[in-house]
This record gives C-alpha cells, sequence and structure tokens, in this order.
C-alpha cells in the first residue's frame, strides 16, 4: 500500500469513527469495535515484547544479541539519552513534510530497512514479506538477496540496495555476475558491508548451540518434547567459541572497491565505517555513500555507539557523500538526533524484525509507520515543518565527545 492509499484509508476510518452508526454502539454500552491486534502495539518497544513472546528462545536470541559482553549494544540507546534537543517555537508546524533526497532518488522519510540475514527464524519467506513490508510502507530497503523476481515485477520498494559482504570478490568473475544479477533486476545500488568478514563471538548462540542453517530451513527444529533436534551435518556449523577465525579466500581490501567501482555505475555504499579515515577512503575510492554501523552491536564490541562516530565521519566526508547511519533507533526522537547532527537517513533492524515475527509484512509496514508519525510530530513539536530545516542547532550534547 502505498503512502497515498494509507492516508486514504485512514480517512476513511476517522469518517467511520464520526458516523453516528458507531456513536450509537459507544452509545448503548457495546464500546469500540474490537481492533485489529497489529494495533495493539502502540510503539516499538511493545511490538519488542509481543516479538519475544511469540518467537523460539534461541531465535530470540540470536536476534537480539551482541558481541561479547554487549557493552555496544547498550551504548547503541543509552548514548541518545545524553543528547538534548533544543525545540524552538512559533515557526509554522501545519504541514510537516518529511521527505528527503538520497542518491538522486526521493525518500518519502528518512527511515529505511538494514540488511539482516537468517529472517526465516522469524518468519516464513521473510525477505519477501520485508520487502512487501516496505513497499507497503513506502520505504528504502537494503535486501539480503533472493527477491529479484519482486524488484524486476516493480511491485517491491521504489528503492532497494542489493547487499553484499564481498566475501568470494577476490575472484573477478564471482564480483562480475554478482553484478550482472543486480543490474538486471533493477537494484539501485549496491550495499557492501564491509564489518562482518568473521564470525563474531556471540556468546547467547554460543551458549545455545545455534546452527546458521537453521534460519535457511525455516528456524530451530524441536521434536514433540521441545527439545532441539540436531542432524549430524550440523554439527560442523554449531556456533562456538574456539575456532581459530579464517576464511577461505583472501577477504576484501580498497583495491577489490576500485574494481567493483570500475565495473558499475550503480551507487555503491559502504555498511560499517565508524572513523572519518575510512569516510575520507570512501570518498576519495568513489563510493556513493557510507553507512555509519556497528553492525547493531553484533560484530566487534567496544565500538562505542554508532551516534556518537556519526559527527566524525559527517565532517569527513565534507558533503561529498551522504552519511547514512543504524544502530539502536526505536524512537522518532532518536531519528531526529541523528538528523541535526548530519545523517541524511536511519536505518532499522532489529524494529522491523519484531515486526515481521509478529505480523509479517503488515507488522513491518506498521513498525515503519509508527517512527514515520513519531519523528514527524517530534519534528513539529521541536519547531522543524521540514527535513532540511534540521540543522545541528537542534541538539545539545551532555558530556559527550562529539
Ligand atoms: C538478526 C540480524 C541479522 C543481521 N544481519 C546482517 C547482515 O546480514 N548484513 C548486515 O550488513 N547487517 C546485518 N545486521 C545488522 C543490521 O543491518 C544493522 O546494522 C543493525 O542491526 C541496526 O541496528 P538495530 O538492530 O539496533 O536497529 C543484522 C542485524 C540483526 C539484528
Amino acid at each position: 500500500m502505498n503512502v497515498d492509499r494509507r492516508a486514504a484509508l485512514r480517512n476513511l476510518a476517522s469518517f467511520f469513527l464520526a458516523s453516528p452508526l458507531l456513536s450509537e454502539q459507544v452509545r448503548s454500552g457495546q464500546g469500540l469495535p474490537k481492533q485489529d491486534p497489529l494495533l495493539d502495539p502502540i510503539n516499538i518497544w511493545e511490538f519488542k515484547k509481543l516479538a519475544r513472546e511469540k518467537l523460539d528462545p534461541i531465535s530470540w536470541d540470536y536476534m537480539d544479541e551482541g558481541g561479547k559482553d554487549e557493552v555496544s549494544l547498550r551504548e547503541n540507546r543509552t548514548a541518545f539519552d545524553r543528547i538534548i534537543i533544543r525545540p524552538r517555537w512559533l515557526t509554522d508546524i501545519h504541514n510537516i513534510d518529511l521527505s528527503t533526497e538520497l542518491l538522486g532518488h526521493k525518500l518519502n522519510f528518512p527511515i529505511y530497512i538494514c540488511p539482516a540475514g537468517g529472517k526465516n527464524c522469524f518468519y516464513p519467506d521473510g525477505e519477501l514479506e520485508t520487502a512487501k513490508g516496505a513497499a507497503a510502507a513506502g520505504a528504502h530497503m537494503i535486501t539480503n538477496g533472493g527477491i529479484d523476481e519482486l524488484v524486476k515485477s516493480g511491485q517491491g520498494p521504489k528503492t532497494c540496495w542489493h547487499y553484499t559482504i564481498g566475501g568470494d570478490f577476490s575472484r573477478e568473475n564471482a564480483m562480475l555476475s554478482f553484478v550482472e544479477r543486480v543490474e538486471e533486476a533493477g537494484y539501485t545500488g549496491i550495499c557492501w558491508t564491509v564489518d562482518n568478514m568473521l564470525v563474531s563471538h556471540r556468546e547467547r548462540s554460543i551458549k545455545n548451540k545455534f546452527v546458521r542453517t537453521w534460519c535457511n530451513e525455516g528456524g530451530v527444529p524441536r521434536n514433540a518434547e521441545g527439545e532441539v533436534i540436531f542432524k549430524e551435518a550440523d554439527v560442523d556449523n554449531i556456533w562456538r567459541s574456539d575456532v581459530y577465525p579464517s576464511r577461505p579466500f583472501a577477504t576484501p581490501t580498497w583495491d577489490n572497491l576500485r574494481q567493483l567501482r570500475d565495473m558499475t555505475d550503480l551507487p555503491i555504499i559502504i555498511k560499517g565505517v565508524l572513523t572519518g579515515e575510512d569516510t575520507e577512503l570512501c570518498v576519495r575510492y568513489g563510493m556513493s555513500a557510507v553507512v555509519v554501523s556497528n553492525h547493531g552491536a553484533r560484530q566487534i564490541d567496544h565500538t562505542g555507539s554508532t551516534i556518537e562516530a556519526l559527527p566524525e565521519c559527517v565532517q569527513a566526508a565534507g558533503g561529498k557523500i551522504p552519511v547514512l547511519i543504524d544502530g539502536g533507533f526505536r524512537r522518532g526522537t532518536d531519528v531526529l538526533k541523528a538528523l541535526a547532527l548530519g545523517a541524511t537517513a536511519v536505518g532499522i533492524a532489529r524494529p522491523y524484525l519484531w515486526g515481521l515475527t509478529c505480523f509479517g509484512s503488515r507488522g513491518v509496514a506498521r513498525v515503519l509507520e509508527l517512527m514515520r508519525v513519531e519523528l514527524a510530530l517530534d519534528m513539529g513539536m521541536s519547531g522543524v515543518a521540514k527535513i532540511s530545516d534540521i540543522n545541528r542547532k537542534l541538539v545539545r550534547i551532555r558530556n559527550l565527545s562529539i
């Protein structure tokens, strides 16, 4: 459902709520009609609670966990508390416009879907459901793949980047066949995540003896007694803490980025940047944008929060390329703070995975909608009516190195 259609449906709903029939129902003591359970969660945290109740505890841990002591996981949230909004009054905010521009495309609102592997552990056909939810909400998406047909049909998200970790790009034909497929399907960019070449140390999954291939097969297999079933082939895939890190191919370097840059005209976006130095290199190597991200704090711990890393990356980008960010965004005010610190758009992962877990594509769309509305309200309540009016003066930072 596109944004206009949703607005029309909302108008229809308010018309119905105002109708004499409904007033009669309320007057006669029957109360309001039973509402769609999709509408029960009133914010992102309530989606989290519902998803946790619904999901297998091992899949829950896989989604929720961070690396090692989860210090960065906590800090991705707590850092927001040290950023204070400085509202300004008596500006005209009767018409709040969230639209913005990213790499030549219009975004309806600056909140997008981050890549997340293992979605089938949370909902059947998780990637497709997510793409349908993003399309319904009118949101931009970065996909892990498997939705080529939807993108080709034009029914997917209007702008959609295909993700890669460039795992085997040291073999040139692997890079070429990836590029040909992505171009042919009609993706609008390539998002190269640079922070997960190695399997990280996530202790909840190690304790749970999580098998990464379970998510390809539809979730944690259990017998009638609820015990986890391990197959012989699973033994090699159990997440362990005593495996010396290595990869079968040379891991990607800036030279591979240059190769990819020369191979396609599609925008290349580098996800996982946390320093001004790497942002500068991205500019130098002709990258189209960077995403400041610590992979939802799932890779190396002790990176600090992403919002702390944002200002140095924005400064290094120097307005030459857009800077995006993800990590811990749950409220409209979180998004507003990142925009004030120079981000062009903000990605979410766990929040839409909670929506996906509970309601499939409708849950994804609902989560995006709740965050979109929160952002609009928070903008209006701090005196800004359009994205381009948000600037650094909108926030003050308490005891923080940014
Ligand atoms: C279950 C899960 C799987 C993820 N898989 C990937 C992935 O395959 N590639 C990637 O670049 N990032 C991945 N991420 C990281 C997200 O893209 C994003 O950077 C981060 O989770 C955003 O933070 P948030 O979850 O607090 O919103 C994953 C995150 C989660 C929660």
